[in-house]
């Protein structure tokens, strides 16, 4: 039964159809006096509300809005109240901008460290990404703004993202690329989702009607509307058959006449229309009602954005016992980062920070002898001797080095994957030779995924802040002096180096599939099933304090403990349990994360922290019955302080059925991925994978990429496509890769159509590739023909 059936009794076809896509870039279709349009922002630590030139790469100014600390700083914190209250504030000030959804959160899982978007995103872990976004999504979602979890799903490389199919076995996507997603829609109820670019398993995502009926509707009671990304909308009408609700931007008259034309053709039954139709104005009337008024307290928001930075500050060394900083130490302070904060990332989620601050600024308000200051190095890698000597000649005559480096802003952008997990060249160098001044180094790190430490024995103290938004800086002096006690944990693991991650050498990939044949083993579940040594584990994280754990009691529902601050300073700890089935004859594991909690203590003060099982603490994904299973028997209940350092454990006897087993997968059981093969792949996957067409000259077709003209068949387009090659390599020498050019060459054909406004329809397309081809003339003389065609039908009512 329709909850709108009244209003949509009286809408024409043509009207049901036109509310599926757009209006512009960022609002949807409206009906005057039946529908209103609703406003769509970026997302997700602040709101990009355009109001000139809109454009979804973050490229054109917005209003000035409060940058809170990005999703990966956020989920150091482990703190889901906090991450609420941040949810709250850019709420207000969607609200207050006239903004009634705002773009976020993301929460793709980090698969590899060099996904480029990272910085977005909250863990490599589903159990937290999941967590977190549900507090995300009820604090955006609690004064009637819509919140829309992006992007659904299986999406962990920029590479190709529009044109790129993630191929997935069926028990890793169920457990680790759709639980963060589960716990997000079920506990965060959101409004909206927005469907990822990629294919999954040979579909879009935004046209999967698995991923998006079966599983987010049927399964988990999803009441909302889904959106494509931005361009991402590829076959409309099986868009909108299989679950889609609002193609974005506008696909302007042709998008609506392409459904109209499936309607009365048959290919899309008018009620499946009705009912999408149904579902978007639920909410859409739900958003009317809830107004557009508010002022915003800047100077809480930005009190919210530091707290978020401060909680989210990850220690990751203290040799003996450097920090806190005291103000009988002189100190040098040195690098770019200090006067200049890397303090978000680049792409659509840029935010124009109202109230940013940096070092330099503020840091006479904290209680630190200063020397000075030394810029150090460059932005952008290029060695700068006299920046180099008179950082030395500073901390020549400071006590401690302090010692602001991390990542530069085009090192982590959307559209771009890294290309290595080092930091800049010259900031290495820089360390180097500050360590040979022998004063001791504290560096504070800015980055939004994990670096390379190799330098960690060069220097005595590090203070990881990865991007902590425009109060990032106030935030960290508080911790450096003491006024605060870290007590942030790592969202992902830090490996030794990069070699050590599975298939590293693999990402991103570069054709059209991407074999996710690590399957379950992302992250700490790979490096501690294979007893791999790592930097710093998942959830690790040093505190000015100390604490104990005891009295470990397992109940049925849950676990107990007494944990006691040790040490002579307050602060928090986050407490993290984590479950294991050693004797199971599945892939499993070692252990995996089931629940977390943070408990604040008073020197010598002990607390009994209670953390309950839920539906996902021993379940697993059993493919042949298509349902979640419990295995019987005995399991490992771990309470610990990070993924590497279990404080206590117990066994628990859980009911449940025995595992069928199909497969062997000797390889996946002991995690031997070093040995893995496609054929092993394909064992784990059920089916042979689709393989990439040979090389050389070929055919291609609306969804090839505009950088796969490199193998068109006229000459002309290799051209093309070198050129783009050119200055996409230019732009990136001169140290500001090009993200307009970088989105156009990753971008498929049909693109062109979807994100022109109506003024390229796909026809027209299409005679395009009759001239990529080979066929120019043909294709030529057709394009013109369509071009007429196309403007008639834009020009007419
Ligand atoms: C990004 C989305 C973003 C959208 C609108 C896309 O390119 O992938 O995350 O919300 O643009 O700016």
């Amino acid at each position: 039964m329709l909850k709108n059936k009244k209003i949509i009794d009286t809408l024409t076809l043509e009207q049901k159809a036109s509310l599926m896509s757009g209006k512009n870039t960022w609002e949807s279709q409206d009906i005057p006096e039946v529908v209103p349009a609703i406003f769509m922002s970026d997302g997700p630590h602040g709101l990009r509300k355009q109001v000139g030139e809109a454009d979804h790469l973050g490229l054109n100014a917005s209003l000035p809005a409060t940058c809170f600390p990005t999703a990966a700083t956020l989920a150091n914190s482990w703190d889901e109240a906090l991450v609420y209250q941040v949810g709250t504030c850019i709420g207000e000030e969607a609200k207050a901008l006239g903004v009634n959804v705002v773009l976020g959160p993301g929460l793709n899982i980090k698969r590899n460290p060099k996904c480029g978007r990272n910085f977005e995103y909250y863990s490599e872990d589903p159990y937290l990404a999941g967590k977190l976004a549900a507090s995300s999504i009820k604090g955006i979602q609690a004064n009637g703004t819509i919140a829309s979890p992006k992007h659904f799903a299986a999406n962990s490389q920029e590479y190709r993202r529009m044109a790129s199919d993630s191929i997935v076995d069926e028990r890793t996507l169920r457990e680790i690329y759709t639980t963060n997603f589960e716990i997000a829609v079920k506990e965060g109820q959101p409004k909206s989702i927005m469907s990822s670019y990629n294919l999954l398993n040979g579909q879009y995502a935004n046209e999967n009607s698995y991923l998006l009926r079966e599983i987010l509707k049927e399964e988990w009671g999803f009441e909302g509307f889904v959106v494509s990304d931005w361009g991402g909308d590829n076959d409309h009408t099986a868009g909108v058959k299989n679950g889609s609700h609002l193609a974005m931007p506008t696909l302007s008259k042709n998008g609506t006449l392409e459904l109209v034309e499936a309607v009365e053709n048959g290919a899309l039954d008018e009620a499946v229309l009705d009912q999408r139709v149904d579902e978007l104005l639920s909410v859409i009337y739900m958003v009317e009602s809830s107004g557009s008024e508010g002022e915003i307290d800047w100077q809480k928001h930005h009190e919210v954005a530091k707290k978020a930075a401060m909680e989210s500050v990850v220690m990751l060394k203290n040799e003996a016992g450097i920090l806190p900083l005291t103000p009988d130490k002189k100190v040098a302070v040195i690098g770019d980062f200090a006067q200049t904060p890397r303090y978000q990332g680049a792409g659509s989620s840029v935010v124009n920070a109202k109230n940013l601050e940096t070092t330099l600024d503020v840091i006479g308000e904290y209680p630190l002898t200063i020397t000075g200051f030394a810029k150090g190095y460059e932005r952008g890698g290029q060695s700068d001797d006299q920046l180099v000597t008179e950082a030395l000649a500073l901390a020549e005559k400071s006590d401690v080095i302090l010692l602001y480096a991390g990542l530069d802003e085009i090192l982590e952008s959307e559209g771009m994957d890294r290309s290595t997990l080092d930091m800049p060249k010259n900031q290495l160098a820089l360390i180097q030779e500050l360590a040979a001044v022998e004063k001791p180094i504290v560096v504070v790190l800015s980055a939004g995924s994990v670096v390379e430490c190799s330098w960690e024995n060069k220097v005595q103290g590090i203070l990881h802040g990865y991007l902590g938004g425009e109060a990032g800086a106030s935030a960290m002096l508080e911790v450096l002096c003491g006024n605060h006690n870290p007590s942030g944990k790592l969202n992902e693991t830090y490996p030794l180096s990069y070699q050590d991650i599975p298939f590293g050498k693999e990402f991103p990939a570069k054709g059209r599939y991407v074999y996710y044949k690590e399957g379950l083993y992302v992250g700490y579940r790979y490096y501690d099933t294979a007893q791999k040594a790592v930097r710093y584990p998942f959830g690790y994280g040093l505190s000015y304090s100390r604490f104990q754990y005891s009295e470990l009691q397992i109940t049925e529902s849950g676990v107990k403990a007494v944990i006691t601050n040790i040490g002579d300073k307050a602060g928090a700890e986050i407490v993290q349990l984590y479950v294991g089935k050693p004797d199971s004859p599945l892939v499993r594991p070692a252990k995996e994360l089931k629940g977390f909690t943070k408990v604040f203590l008073q020197p010598k003060e002990s607390q009994t922290i209670e953390i309950a099982f839920d539906d996902k603490s021993f379940r697993y994904y059993d493919v042949n019955s298509k349902s979640w299973k419990t295995e019987a028997g005995e399991y490992t209940i771990m309470l610990a302080s990070s993924a590497q350092d279990i404080r206590l454990e117990g066994k628990l006897l859980v009911s449940g059925t025995q595992p069928v087993m199909t497969a062997q997968l000797s390889k996946y059981q002991t995690a031997e991925l070093e040995a893995v093969t496609l054929a092993d792949f394909e064992e784990l996957y059920g089916q042979k994978v689709p393989q990439e067409e040979v090389s050389g000259k070929r055919q291609l077709n609306r969804t090839s990429i505009i950088a796969e003209m490199s193998q068109a068949k006229n000459p002309l387009a290799r051209l093309v496509c070198r050129i783009i090659g050119a200055l996409l390599k230019r732009s990136e020498k001169k140290g500001k890769p090009d993200l307009n050019l970088l989105f156009i060459s990753n971008m498929p054909f049909r693109a062109i159509a979807k994100m022109t406004n109506g003024m390229v329809s796909l026809a027209m397309v299409d005679e395009m590739l009759v001239m990529v081809n080979g066929h120019f003339f043909k294709g030529f003389a057709g394009l013109i023909k369509q071009f007429f065609h196309n403007r008639k039908l834009q020009k007419a009512k």
